[in-house]
């Protein structure tokens, strides 16, 4: 049986991220195991910057955005002598099992950990909703009401106008942020990496939404990464009677006091987290599918494919 574990949150953070650790700390402490915390994601694993928790370390953090391990990206965390550097350190402490909050980079740091004999178990930490094997990430839900607020405000201000506004939210690859938050929104177009980025078809669709006698404003909500959203907005202006202004939400969707989903959601996945340590499953990420906690292969899981949501994607163009 594990007798002592360590926890680190990796790759950018995320609302829920402390919700985790406490959850995570507080399951294991609970259970009679010893619970190291890692500063920086891989980096601490690497530099050693290792502290032992107690269940006061973890107090008044569950509404807290951000993370308190503190987090970072190591790219060079794929060469094996930076990996013999973590090794050394979790025999340093003697830990036994290891448990990574993050996002896809995370999970690959973890997988190459395991594949050196650790035992680790992979908890979905991210804005972004791309991790496969689960419904929803840890911070998802407090992006997207943030997001969300925001496109509030711009409709406001667009509709005084006559103005289109582009929004650009993250998401990395995945469209997952744009698409809901467009919906929730009503946004009059929504372009992700599933659907491409189409220039022509997009103003196009604005010359038509411009002939319609009462349309006050437009919004464009877009992922990042597809386009410079200030041409977009400056071409609007040119070849539309919108006047075209462009939004980057930034960074700003990263942080914040996590929603009651998210909470939950940390709270549940970190707990089971410890479970699944605790039954021996090790190189396995945990999840939620259809309301339920659910753990797999981290192999399995770099297998599935995230399907598009066709129908979402169906029911924002139906109601625009
Ligand atoms: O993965 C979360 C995320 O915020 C993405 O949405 C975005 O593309 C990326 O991180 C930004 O990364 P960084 O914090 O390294 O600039």
């Amino acid at each position: 049986m594990i007798k002592t574990i360590a926890v680190l949150t990796s790759g950018g953070d995320s609302p829920g991220m402390n919700a985790a650790i406490r959850s995570i700390t507080r399951s294991s402490l609970s259970r009679g195991i010893k619970v190291y915390g890692i500063r920086d994601g891989f980096l601490g694993l690497i530099n050693g910057d290792i502290f032992e928790m107690t269940r006061f370390d973890v107090s008044g953090i569950i509404t807290r955005g951000g993370t308190k391990l503190g987090s970072a990206r190591v790219p060079g965390f794929t060469a094996r002598a930076v990996q013999d550097l973590a090794l050394n350190n979790l025999k340093k402490f003697n830990i036994e099992g290891l448990i990574v909050i993050g996002g896809d980079g995370s999970y690959r740091g973890a997988n190459a950990l395991s594949k050196l004999g650790v035992k680790v178990v992979t908890v979905p930490g991210t804005i972004d909703n791309d991790i496969p094997g689960t419904e929803e990430t840890i911070g998802f839900d407090t992006a997207l009401n943030t997001a969300i607020e925001a496109i509030d405000k711009l409709r406001d201000t667009s509709t005084s106008h006559h103005r289109c506004s582009v929004v650009e939210v993250m998401g990395n690859r995945c469209g997952d942020l744009a698409l809901y938050s467009g919906i929730a929104t009503g946004a009059e177009i929504v372009i992700t990496p599933e659907t491409g980025y189409d220039y022509e078809w997009t103003i196009k669709r604005l010359k038509e939404l411009d002939e319609l006698r009462d349309q006050r404003h437009a919004i464009v909500v877009i992922s990042e990464k597809l386009t410079d959203v200030e041409d977009l907005a400056q071409t609007i202006s040119k070849k539309t009677t919108f006047s075209g202004r462009s939004t980057v939400l930034g960074y700003i969707q990263r942080g914040g006091s996590p929603t009651a989903k998210d909470r939950l959601l940390a709270t549940r996945l970190g707990d089971y987290a410890v479970t699944t340590l605790l039954e021996g499953k090790d190189a396995h990420s945990v999840g939620i599918i259809d309301g339920k906690l659910v753990s797999l292969h981290l192999e399995d899981a770099f297998k599935l494919e995230k399907k598009i949501k066709q129908d979402l994607f169906d029911l924002q163009k139906r109601l625009v």
